[in-house]
């Protein structure tokens, strides 16, 4: 698989929950890829954190940076990517992660999701008295442009490595695909 890839990463996407960061990490290693977190990189740069620049900055320019961050990111070279829940819903990330990239979106059902945002308050987004009726609400908003991806995995409640073996099963068939449609 890592031959195939040739320069392209695989870029996660998904909502927040989904296992972006947690299932990247292990199909990294597992594919001997370099491991980079949209997020991370955005807190990096912008040295605070997330719920910071969200209530300092504002939405806007935190998915401005996310923009640029993910940009310079797709850039370095092949590496697995995991992207925050909003990254995905931006018309020029998506043309980067398409110039340069396999996206993978990480589906789950709304309890799924749920139970793992509960695990960690660092979500702004959620911050609020209905977190569930939110994420309903960014899963009927968002699932039409995720389900764009190249790729959808189910990312049940199963230990994670099933998960990535499932990403790399369906990697192999697209690009059985691919040399296909090249041969054509
Ligand atoms: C967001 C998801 C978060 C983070 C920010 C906004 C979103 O990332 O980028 O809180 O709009 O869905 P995760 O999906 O990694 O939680």
């Amino acid at each position: 698989i890592s031959r195939q890839l040739g320069a392209r990463s695989i870029v996660l996407v998904g909502l927040m929950g989904a296992g972006k960061s947690t299932v990247g990490r292990r199909l990294a290693q597992t594919l001997k890829l370099p491991f980079r977190d949209a997020d991370h990189e955005i807190e990096a740069a912008a040295g605070m954190t997330i719920p910071d620049i969200f209530s300092i900055h504002g939405e806007e320019h935190f998915r401005d940076g996310e923009r640029r961050v993910i940009a310079r990111l797709l850039q370095e070279g092949p590496m697995v990517l995991a992207t925050g829940g909003g990254a995905f819903m931006n018309e020029d990330t998506r043309a980067n992660i398409a110039e340069s990239g396999i996206s993978v979106w990480l589906k789950a059902d709304l309890d799924v999701l749920m139970r793992r945002v509960r695990k960690r308050d660092t979500r702004p987004l959620l911050r609020n008295p209905d977190p569930e009726g939110t994420m309903r609400r960014l899963m009927e908003l968002r699932y039409p442009v995720y389900a764009l991806a190249d790729l959808t995995i189910d990312s049940h409640e199963a230990p994670h490595d099933r998960v990535v073996a499932d990403i790399i099963k369906a990697l192999g068939g697209w690009f059985d695909k691919e040399k296909q449609g090249s041969a054509e």
